[in-house]
C-alpha cells in the first residue's frame, strides 16, 4: 500500500488540530491505515491524541547526528489503536523561518523508511506558515489539501494564502494538487465564510459549530470518537468526520481549482473591517 497524502492548512488557533485528530479518528473507524504527522513546533497533534509522550524527530535526527536508518519508525510514532499512529516533526534547530528544512527532512526520513507504504492514508497537521516557499516541500509531495477557518477576515486572510502557496506548489507537480475544500470551524456568523467559497468557488466540506464541549477535548487527549452516547450535535459533527474520511478514500477528487483572491479583496468580504496598513 502507499498512503494518500493530505495536508491541514489554516491560520493559528482554527482548529488544525481538532479536525486533523479527528479525521485520523474517522479513517480509523474506517479500518484505513492511517498516520498523522505534527508538523507544528509545538507538538500539539499526538497530544491531542494520546497522553503517550515521544521525542519527536527532528531530536532523533539530531541525537543521532542525522542518522536516518537508525531511527526506528516505532521510536517515533505512538499507536493510536489498532489503525492509527501519530507522531511529531518537532522543531528547527536553526529556528524560526526554517520549517522547510524540517519538512525536507521529515520526507528524507519518510522515504528512508519507506514510511508512507506503511500506511494507506497520511494527514500532515501543518504549522500556520503563510510564507508561499516555507511550505514547499510539502506542497511538492502532497495530493490534496483540506483549509480549515473560522469567519474572521484575519483566518480567511490567511487561508488563502495558504491556498495559493498550495497552488503554487502544485504547479510544480505532474498531477494537480487538489484542495479537497474548506471547513468553517467553531462557526458563530457564516456570513465571511460563504462569501469567501463563493468567490473562490472553494468546495464547502463542512461547518463545525463554535461548542463548549469540543473546547476541552485536547487537554484530555480525546476526540469525540473515544467518547460514549454522544447528545445528537456531537453526533453530527463525528458523522461529518466519517463522510469525510470516507470521500477522501473515493476516487481521486476533482474539486479544483480555486481562484484565490488578492489579498485586499479577502478583507472587504467581511464587514466593517478595515485594510491593514
Ligand atoms: N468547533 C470548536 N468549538 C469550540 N472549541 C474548539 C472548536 N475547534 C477547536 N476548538 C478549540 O480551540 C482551540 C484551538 O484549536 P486547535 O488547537 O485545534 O487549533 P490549531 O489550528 O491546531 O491551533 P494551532 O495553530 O495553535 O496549532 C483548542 O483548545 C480546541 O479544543
Ligand atoms: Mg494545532
Amino acid at each position: 500500500m502507499t498512503a494518500r497524502t493530505t495536508a491541514i492548512l489554516g491560520k493559528g488557533g482554527v482548529g488544525k488540530t481538532f479536525f486533523a485528530s479527528h479525521l485520523t479518528m474517522a479513517f480509523s473507524y474506517l479500518g484505513v491505515k492511517t498516520l498523522v504527522v505534527g508538523c507544528d513546533q509545538k507538538q500539539d497533534t499526538l497530544r491531542a491524541l494520546s497522553a503517550e509522550t515521544r521525542p519527536p524527530l527532528m531530536d532523533w535526527l539530531d541525537s543521532t547526528d542525522y542518522d536516518y536508518a537508525s531511527i526506528a519508525p516505532e521510536q517515533v510514532t505512538v499507536p493510536i489503536g489498532p489503525y492509527a499512529d501519530a507522531m511529531e516533526l518537532g522543531a528547527s534547530p536553526l529556528l524560526v523561518g526554517h520549517y522547510a528544512a524540517v519538512l525536507d527532512e521529515a520526507f528524507h526520513y519518510f522515504s528512508s523508511h519507506n514510511l508512507l507504504d506503511r500506511y494507506e492514508q497520511v494527514i500532515f497537521d501543518v504549522t500556520d506558515e503563510r510564507w508561499d516557499s516555507v511550505l514547499a516541500p510539502l506542497f511538492r509531495r502532497v495530493e490534496s489539501v483540506v483549509g480549515v477557518t473560522a469567519e474572521t477576515p484575519e483566518s480567511l486572510f490567511v487561508l488563502n494564502r495558504l491556498l495559493r502557496a498550495a497552488q503554487i506548489g502544485g504547479y510544480e507537480l505532474e498531477y494537480p494538487l487538489v484542495l479537497v475544500g474548506v471547513v468553517n470551524n467553531a462557526s458563530r456568523d457564516p456570513l465571511a465564510f460563504e462569501r469567501y467559497v463563493e468567490r473562490t468557488q472553494c468546495f464547502p466540506l463542512m461547518t463545525v459549530p463554535d461548542l463548549p464541549e469540543l473546547a476541552g477535548l485536547k487537554a484530555f487527549h480525546r476526540t469525540l470518537f473515544e467518547l460514549k452516547s454522544l447528545p445528537q450535535h456531537l453526533e453530527q459533527v463525528l458523522d461529518g468526520f466519517v463522510k469525510i474520511a470516507d470521500m477522501l478514500r473515493g476516487e481521486p477528487l476533482n474539486i479544483f481549482p480555486v481562484s484565490s483572491l488578492d489579498d485586499e479583496e479577502v478583507w472587504k468580504l467581511a464587514p466593517a473591517v478595515n485594510l491593514p496598513s
